[in-house]
């Protein structure tokens, strides 16, 4: 029906009509590129505009929608696109943050409200979720994604892909995912946006590929192209990979968006001399749609006269545009996204959307350090300081790429442990300092308020503008002054909580052994202070684990778990080894970390087969968790493998699953895990999806430095 329905509608069409649809503005207000045309009505009317972007709210998609469909030739509904990154007005913890729950079903909910919320504000299309793999903390997107590991980030894609599109595209309450970048976006050379992603093809499918083969497989219907480049081609004209291997290998039958001016930027980039050949390229390579250029729409009718283009290839794009529209229900009623203001009210900022916000907050939270149980605080101190430039920073709850957010949503640290605490405690606050600029005029204060205290809670981190796009960083040291104010109020003697407001790894050495407990919160979303406070006082154990190494300092980049041997191994003994003359060749926390009020021990690992045959690859892998302290808690059990002898060299070890587990104190749980060809596989020199014979190690425990093992061995 899709098929009939859309060719009997293409074949009405005029050219100006059919690039019309492929020309996508921002909504008004929403730039972050170096030119910008808000699409206007008048554009609309003739027919020159066939989505948006960065456009919301009931009342304004109605007006737009209206004149698509009453006052235009053919009446083709408009479809609107925004970029619902962690939550649309409801502000879930950033992607990392939330990477770091490690909670897949969590994750899923947290883009379900999304889908709802959004939907009910006129939205049809999603610019999420992002996948880009990086380990390269400097970059200021990592805030974005799901962090270093590509089978971390290929099961929340799966996640979050399920949870913006539902099961059904044309419900009510379900809108289409856009995987995005593709590809290879979070490689960017020396951590700077947009640059070139020098890496090898092996690391391209081993790493940069995964998650976007997880959304394709969950039935993403969009993804976006990079701004970067990938072996000399520019993502916006590489025909080999979006042609090739996305539509053609994988069979991927959705609408291919540009980034922002990205078909523009084929001239800077030095492959388009001008607009006619920038937008050849882009439509050739298989970019289906042009956003904010207004390329496809001006100057692809002279590539088409000139032969560079075929009808063909527009035709395909404008299908695809169409068959998005289809599945979204709009040629059933263009108006089913913003008719009902009511539900736009009743589904924004709900109680059980802010519920889902809190826990998924809870839960992304990771424990750092924690000496001699610094923490939980009890909540009878009678006085507690409350110290640092995020105390009450609104903006810092909600992140960045929080474009529906708003601050007065929020609930700063401060009110949220006001609210856990009532009368009983006085908290003294001072900031001490600004976050970036190395004020220490309040330094003095901020140290008074310390000595009056029974504890202190400092909140330090970044600015939620220095984790974003373009706001890549040299440095991964606290900014400003916060370091140096954090060891002065440590100076004190008091027990000092540091919680970390930030969307990237810190090297926050120096802390350790000085302050009594960090927590890493990220930047938290419209619920952080409660879910903080939550976790402060002991009413939530916290139970998050970082997706992304922390490096000591900027120079071990990069630096993530599943590296790669050498033949000479790291090893502080042994000189001539893989390592640095000053500092130690480990991270300051790795992949997986973070502790718990309680703790957990691992014992009884099992594989059901010492044995399999390459021709049934089927492994279980079982071993006991048990919650040794006092407190209940989850745990997140992670499991690694090793390939020990391949034909090519391999990862020290790979993540191959993960479950989170409740214990109750003196609990214990057997966990199982079921390993298949996909678990094994390695991709031979060819690049080639293989299994070989051989044994295999498994590490299983509650970070990527497990050291419990068992064997197995695959045999022909
Ligand atoms: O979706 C975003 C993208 O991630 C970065 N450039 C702008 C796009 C639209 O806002």
């Amino acid at each position: 029906a899709e098929r009939a329905f859309v060719d009997a509608l293409m074949a009405k069409m005029t050219l100006e009509e059919k690039l019309g649809q492929l020309n996508q503005p921002p909504g008004v207000g929403n730039h972050t590129g170096p030119e910008a045309m808000a699409g206007n009505e008048d554009q609309i009317r003739r027919g020159e505009i066939g989505s948006f972007f960065g456009t919301h709210g009931v009342e304004l998609t109605c007006r737009l929608q209206k004149i698509a469909v009453e006052e235009t030739r053919l009446g083709i509904p408009l479809i609107f696109a925004y970029d619902v990154i962690h939550g649309h007005r409801t502000l879930f913890p950033v992607p990392l943050g939330e990477a770091a729950s490690f909670d897949v079903e969590e994750v899923r909910i947290a883009a379900r409200h999304a889908a709802v919320e959004a939907s009910a504000h006129g939205i049809h299309w999603v610019f999420a979720p992002v996948l880009d793999v990086s380990r390269d903390p400097r970059w200021g997107r990592i805030v974005e994604g799901a962090g270093e590991d590509p089978y971390l980030g290929a099961v929340l894609a799966t996640a979050r892909v399920q949870g913006f599109q539902g099961d059904d595209l044309a419900a009510p309450d379900t809108v289409l995912a856009t995987a995005k970048h593709f590809v290879a976006y979070g490689a960017a050379d020396g951590g700077r946006d947009y640059d070139t992603a020098e890496i090898s093809e092996r690391t391209l499918h081993e790493v940069y590929l995964p998650p976007f083969k997880a959304a394709v497989d969950a039935g993403v219907q969009s993804i976006m192209a990079a701004f970067n480049d990938v072996g000399g081609v520019p993502m916006h004209a590489h025909g080999g990979l979006i042609n090739g291997l996305l539509r053609g290998q994988w069979g991927w039958d959705g609408v291919l968006v540009s980034d922002y001016t990205g078909i523009m930027e084929l001239m800077p980039h030095g492959v388009a001399a001008n607009r006619q050949e920038a937008g050849a390229l882009g439509i050739n390579a298989g970019v289906d749609i042009d956003l904010v250029s207004r390329i496809y729409y001006e100057d692809l009718p002279a590539a088409i006269a000139d032969g560079r283009v075929s009808m063909e290839q527009i035709d395909e794009a404008v299908r695809r545009m169409l068959n998005a529209k289809y599945r979204s229900g709009l040629f059933d009623d263009p108006y089913r996204y913003c008719k009902d203001p009511a539900r736009e009210a009743a589904l924004t900022l709900n109680p059980e959307q802010r519920e889902a916000a809190r826990r998924l907050a809870q839960k992304s939270f990771v424990l750092l350090e924690n000496d001699n149980a610094t923490l939980p605080l009890s909540k009878s101190l009678p006085t507690l300081a409350v110290i640092g430039p995020l105390a009450e920073h609104r903006q810092a709850m909600l992140g960045n790429w929080a474009v529906a957010g708003r601050q007065e949503d929020v609930v700063t640290p401060l009110e949220g442990l006001q609210a856990a605490l009532g009368e009983g405690t006085r908290l003294v606050v001072a900031a001490g300092t600004d976050i970036e600029g190395g004020d220490r005029s309040g330094f003095d204060e901020a140290i008074r308020a310390a000595q009056q205290a029974d504890a202190v809670v400092m909140f330090l981190g970044e600015h939620p503008d220095m984790s974003a796009e373009a706001h890549n960083r040299t440095s991964l040291d606290l900014p400003g002054a916060q370091e140096d104010l954090a060891l002065a109020i440590a100076a004190t003697g008091k027990p000092v909580v540091v919680v970390l407001l930030n969307g990237r790894p810190l090297s926050i050495g120096a802390l350790q052994g000085k302050v009594g407990a960090v927590l890493e919160a990220w930047f938290p979303g419209v619920e952080g202070g409660n879910a903080i406070a939550d976790v402060l006082f002991g009413d939530v154990n916290p139970s998050g684990k970082l997706p992304v190494t922390f490096p000591r300092n900027v120079g071990q980049i990069p630096i993530f778990h599943s590296h790669r041997n050498t033949g000479r191994p790291p090893s502080e003994e042994e000189k001539y080894t893989s390592k640095y003359i000053d500092v130690p060749w480990t991270p300051l926390y790795p992949f997986g970390h973070g502790l718990s009020y309680t703790t957990f021990a691992y014992d009884a690992v099992q594989v059901a087969s010492p044995r399999v045959s390459k021709d049934a690859l089927q492994q279980q892998v079982s071993v006991r968790v048990t919650n040794t302290g006092q407190r209940a808690g989850e745990e997140v059990v992670q499991l690694y493998l090793r390939d020990d002898v391949a034909s090519v060299t391999q990862p020290v070890r790979r993540l191959r699953g993960f479950q989170r587990v409740a214990l109750q104190p003196g609990e214990s749980r057997t966990v199982t895990f079921d390993l298949g060809f996909a678990d094994m596989a390695l991709l031979d020199a060819g690049l080639r999806k293989v299994v070989e014979p051989g044994t295999f190690t498994v590490f299983v425990g509650g970070s990527s430095t497990a050291e419990l093992e068992a064997r197995f061995e695959v045999v022909r």
